[in-house]
């Protein structure tokens, strides 16, 4: 029997607002038909991060919105669609409140199933919607928000290997970024900035790979290119623009060492797992880094393993990997109801310890 399934996916864990709708016909490639993103960039601007009772309220007035415009995109009707998932968390809970609470009210008026979804697995199967990745993969989610190394094992079975216990990196490049009077998000500007420097300059800390283990620690970083901010300005009265650029190299080839030898010990456990076809995915907003990319296929290229990253959109924060979450849940059967809760934590890997810190997003999941 042929199942063609058509699933609306909600996003609001943290200051984008999404609306998504997929459509898979049995074991075929499944098709985007709409995918609607508002960001709240500009409400938080002015606080210089975001600010959870704002975001959560534009949630709460986008959220319809989101839904209306990825249903016109489709030229469906909300009476086409099968099931509604929603990320249920981790995230800021105000904002995944907004979202579990319309997710319901469209399952209650509809009767259609509901389907919660943990955000970081949305990302982490970003790769099975985009190119149909086979599981095991090993994944490196490294954003404003996350930076972990999970196996994805299935959809809703995953090894975490380790992460950040401070900052994401996405953070670090924003503080490195406003530390040198550069524009936000931090990321683009400091790689530009860094393609004009000397890596070799400053020597900044490559915190824990002194430790074994794939956890990592990005805040140390930023403290160590103030002082060497501070350093120069005491000697010379400010900053020149090869001032300026050489720190932005030191900062970059610091990060780039760390995630790549915490990839290549995050393979050495993958690989041991004798995969038949090993893939590393990189997913999140600083997986459009060059360098760091050059260096993970690098890395990947030497360990026999291909080298998969999502086009930039779906590496970002978007409601089509929830609603493909989503519909790996319904396949194998998984169905929530009026009970389901908005979690601000929850792991991928309810085995793994719990990581330390808090970023952007609150505490690491
Ligand atoms: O995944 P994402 O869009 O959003 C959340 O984390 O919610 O990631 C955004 C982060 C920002 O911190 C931004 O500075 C960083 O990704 N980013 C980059 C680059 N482009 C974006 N970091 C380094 N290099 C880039 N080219
Ligand atoms: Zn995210």
């Amino acid at each position: 029997m042929s199942t063609t399934l058509t699933i609306l996916g909600l996003e609001s864990s943290c200051d984008d607002t999404a609306a998504a709708i997929i459509r898979q016909s049995d074991n075929d490639a499944p098709e985007i038909l709409a995918s609607v993103v508002h960001g709240q960039a500009d409400l938080h601007a002015p606080f210089g991060g975001v600010v959870p009772e704002i975001a959560a309220r534009a949630h709460a007035e986008k959220l319809d919105i989101c839904v209306e415009e990825a249903l016109q995109a489709s030229g469906l009707a909300l009476s086409q669609i099968d099931a509604v998932a929603v990320t249920a968390g981790p995230g800021l809970i105000g904002g995944v409140l907004s979202g579990v609470m319309c997710a319901k009210g469209l399952s209650a008026a509809l009767n259609i199933p509901l389907i919660g979804v943990n955000h970081l697995a949305g990302h982490a199967l970003t790769p099975r919607l985009t190119d149909q990745v086979a599981f095991p993969y090993l994944m490196l989610l490294v954003s404003g928000g996350h930076c972990q190394f999970l196996i994805a094992h299935g959809p809703e079975s995953f090894t975490r290997l380790g992460g950040t216990i401070d900052d994401a990196p996405g953070e670090a490049f924003d503080k490195t970024a406003r530390l040198l009077g550069l524009p936000q998000p931090g990321g683009p500007s400091v790689q530009a900035e860094a393609l004009k420097g000397d890596p070799k300059r400053f020597t900044f800390p490559r915190p824990l790979l002194n430790r074994p283990g794939c956890d990592m620690s990005f805040s140390g970083l930023k403290t160590a290119l103030l002082r060497a901010r501070d350093a120069i300005i005491a000697e010379k009265g400010g900053l020149t623009v090869q001032d300026r650029a050489d720190l932005c190299a030191g900062f970059q080839a610091a990060v780039v060492a760390v995630l790549a030898e915490k990839t290549r010990r995050a393979l050495l456990v993958y690989i041991a797992e004798n995969p038949s076809q090993p893939v590393l995915a990189v997913a999140g907003g600083v997986a459009a880094n060059t360098a760091i990319r050059a260096e993970l296929e690098s890395v990947c290229e030497q360990n026999g393993v291909e080298f998969t990253a999502p086009p930039l959109a779906l590496c970002t924060d978007n409601a089509a990997m929830i609603a493909y979450a989503g519909l790996e849940r319904y396949r194998e059967g998984a169905r929530d109801d009026m009970s389901l809760q908005a979690r601000p934590r929850w792991p991928l890997d309810q085995t793994a310890p719990a990581l330390l810190g808090s970023g952007k997003k609150g505490a690491k999941a």
